[in-house]
């Protein structure tokens, strides 16, 4: 079924839906080696679940979905593995864009774009001017992305800011640093996922996630359906969200 499909069809449950869910897709390499297969195999498979979540997130009323594509320590893997993924991503802008256009969804990129090979800033900057005005579903590409990096760029220049006498260091505030981050504008997230079982951050939305529910699944990636979405999401409303206060608040 092409996203457009589902991206533009009511969501049932919309109402209760998390506004932000944000996906660790950890396991490609596992879901690979289990079944004899190469690590590559893994994240063509990976793809393919990618292309279903951002489907069952139009159709589960989620507004913003973030995926931690490609991390800021990705690049410590085997050359070939990178030239593997670098492919896929290049791939999916040129294969997937115009379908995501016609869902209304708007593709943004956060991460450092500092030193990127020139196609994938190319077809980062088509994809995300192309899709500007879509406002269906946000969708949030980490790509060689480390939230400490974030936060560290973030600093860097609210110091240079300050020390051009164009800002007051004793106004600094989370406020203020939060419009230096590259998810500024963005709601944080509610829910983070992570598949294959394990239960760590790994350095993705470190800031952004200071309040989010976490829930961990014990699949692989590619094995990550609308089932498993779903499983996630009512696992999120079990939680009970106190936002540092004694009350609970419903919702996000
Ligand atoms: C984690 O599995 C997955 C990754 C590091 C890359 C995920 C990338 C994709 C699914 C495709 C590229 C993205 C786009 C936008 C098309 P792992 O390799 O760490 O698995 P393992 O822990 O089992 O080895």
């Amino acid at each position: 079924m092409p996203v457009s499909d589902v991206v533009a069809a009511p969501a049932v449950d919309q109402v209760a839906a998390p506004v932000h869910v944000a996906v660790i897709m950890d396991g490609n390499g596992r879901w690979a080696a289990a079944r004899g297969l190469p690590r590559g195999e893994g994240h063509r498979r990976g793809v393919a679940a990618l292309r279903q979540a951002v489907r069952s997130a139009g159709e589960l009323g989620v507004k913003v979905l973030t995926i931690y594509s490609f991390s800021a320590e990705n690049w410590s893997r085997p050359a070939t593995e990178i030239d593997d993924l670098m492919a896929l991503v290049k791939r999916f802008v040129r294969d997937d864009l115009q379908e995501l256009h016609r869902a209304g969804v708007r593709v943004r990129v956060i991460g450092d774009r500092t030193g990127l090979d020139s196609e994938i800033f190319g077809l980062i900057s088509e994809a995300e001017a192309l899709t500007r005005a879509n406002d269906k579903l946000t969708f949030v590409v980490a790509f060689n992305y480390g939230g400490r990096q974030e936060i560290a760029r973030a600093a860097r220049r609210l110091a240079e800011q300050a020390a051009a006498g164009e800002l007051d260091p004793a106004s600094i505030g989370t406020a203020t640093l939060e419009q230096y981050l590259d998810t500024v504008g963005l709601p944080d997230p509610d829910l983070v996922i992570r598949t294959s079982g394990e239960q760590r951050l790994s350095n993705f939305l470190l800031w952004q996630a200071a309040y989010a529910e976490f829930v961990f699944l014990p699949i692989y990636w590619p094995d990550f359906d609308r089932a498993a979405f779903e499983q996630a999401i009512d696992e999120f409303h079990r939680r009970e969200r106190r936002f540092g206060g004694l009350k609970a608040r419903t919702g996000s």
